[in-house]
């Protein structure tokens, strides 16, 4: 029965966009899922609750939808079938993450879930014998809500309980697992969750200055764990995943020049700075421009928590690779006057005072933040090497949304078409690319928008228990592309 419908529509599409554009032999394609989005199962077991089931339960009016993620896709039982859509596709990895409370029940390293464990030995076994690398994030946001009560990424002591539960998955997995995210898209747990979710009344930035510190010493600190433990005898990679949205200038004017490499350094700077560049610790135009605005505010000290040197060092070089999730490109400029000012992330640059707006001219996906700019991609790593030196760099997410069931989805395969030439002139150009991820293997839950965003390859019916999984003509062009090689 669940694989009737998924056959037909299989063997009726065929899409080729026409070029011959090849790749090289050592770039590889994969897509990605996250834990909270897929696995349901909320409660099973000694699973603990997460921050997000906790927000959710609490205040379903956050979730456009009214939904939640107590089943989602409910991976927890149909993995194999999640393994089966990956094989479908002809992927060489399956990004997915841990679920932190459900290895760790109370979040804390000595008392870990027999059931947690073998789930993800399940899905790491199934994917090997697939021959499907698995890429696994250790954490992509479902902060232990026990952790969470005490602050969370705010908390200082985080950076040592995450460190602690980062060992136990290397020492579970690490044999097989050669390719390891610490960090989520720390950009929007921070500046999202703090900024937005938990401190909406905070009238400026303290806690997502917080939350970034402790974030960046958590990463580094599992960082080392791996380095000193793991990596002797596994010899396998580490990095984070962040998010970068491309930021152009909104005119060619140097004051809006300035201004678009200011708010770079704010909203990506912040979160690759320490790690990336060579001299390490937060981009000094953040630094100043907190310091400002906290002074004319009248805080006694800067709100941005200065590093010691010990952390400085801790944190510089914490990384083998560059992971990076793109979507999106904004415009920057400076507000004008008497403007109606939408404090929210992607929208607005907190203690610089910028605007980031989408260029009326581009394209718009179903979810509210993405606009479609392919060329930005190719800007935004060109960028990259010019900050970073030529560090590898994997593309960890990219995609496209659509609303409602749809299973004929061309803007989506020219999303992905468009985004990946640009991919290719950026190798070309000879920057270290070696893959690219979409962003998902299947429809899922998209946080505050919950089903109603659909980024899958394959459409899920969260209306029948069984959750089917169809291949939408997006899947098929993504299988025939990583048959082929080429756009
Ligand atoms: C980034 C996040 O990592 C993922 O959880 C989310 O669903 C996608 N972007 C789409 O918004």
């Amino acid at each position: 029965m669940l694989w009737l419908p998924a056959l037909i529509i299989w063997a009726s599409v065929s899409h080729s966009c026409g070029s011959d554009l090849q790749f090289p032999s050592w770039f590889k394609f994969g897509a990605a899922s996250a834990a909270f989005q897929v696995e349901g199962a909320w409660n099973v077991s000694d699973k603990g609750e997460g921050k997000w089931d906790r927000l959710i339960h609490r205040y379903p009016e956050m979730i456009t939808d009214g939904s939640n993620a107590d089943v989602a896709c409910n991976s927890y039982y149909l993995w194999e079938r999640d393994i089966e859509m990956a094989a479908e596709l002809g992927l060489q990895f399956y990004r997915f993450s841990i679920s932190w409370p459900r290895l760790l029940p109370t979040g804390f390293a000595n008392n870990i879930s027999e059931d947690g464990k073998n789930y993800y030995n399940k899905l790491i076994d199934g994917l090997l014998e697939k021959g499907i690398e698995p890429i696994v994030t250790i954490y992509h946001w479902d902060m232990p809500q026990m952790f969470q009560d005490l602050g969370g990424w705010a908390n200082p002591k985080i950076s040592d309980w995450f460190a602690e539960y980062a060992r136990v998955v290397y020492s579970l997995y690490g044999d097989r697992v050669k390719n390891w995210i610490t960090i989520n898209e720390p950009l929007v747990d921070c500046d999202f969750y703090y900024g937005e979710v938990l401190a909406a009344k905070q009238e400026h930035f303290v806690g997502p200055y917080m939350c970034n510190k402790n974030v960046l010493l958590s990463h580094a600190k599992a960082y080392h764990v791996y380095d000193q433990e793991f990596r002797p005898k596994y010899k396998g990679k580490v990095s984070l995943a962040n998010h970068l949205v491309w930021l152009k200038p909104y005119s060619n004017s140097t004051e809006d020049q300035e201004l678009a490499e200011a708010a770079r350094q704010f909203l990506t700077g912040r979160y690759t700075h320490a790690v990336f560049s060579k001299e390490g610790g937060w981009p000094s135009v953040v630094e100043e421009a907190v310091a400002k605005a906290s002074k004319e505010q009248g805080y006694q000290d800067t709100r941005l928590p200065p590093f010691t040197q010990e952390e400085i060092e801790l944190i510089r070089g914490t990384y083998d690779y560059f992971a990076m999730n793109h979507y999106t490109t904004r415009l920057v400029r400076k507000p004008r006057s008497s403007e109606e000012i939408v404090r929210s992330l992607f929208t607005y640059v907190e203690d610089l005072d910028a605007v980031l707006e989408m260029d009326p001219s581009w394209p718009v996906g179903y979810t509210w933040y993405t606009a479609v700019y392919p060329e930005g991609i190719r800007e935004q790593i060109a960028w990259l090497k010019q900050q970073y030196g030529n560090v590898e760099i994997l593309i960890t997410e990219n995609g496209y949304s659509t609303g409602g069931s749809n299973l004929d989805d061309d803007a989506r395969i020219s999303y992905v078409n468009d985004y990946l030439e640009q991919v290719l002139l950026s190798i070309e150009e000879g920057v270290n690319v070696t893959g690219y991820t979409y962003w998902t293997i299947m429809d899922n839950f998209e946080w505050t928008d919950g089903y109603n965003s659909k980024f899958g390859l394959y459409e899920v019916d969260f209306s029948v228990p069984e959750r089917t999984r169809t291949p939408r003509k997006s899947a098929q062009y993504y299988a025939q592309l990583i048959k082929k090689r080429s756009l």
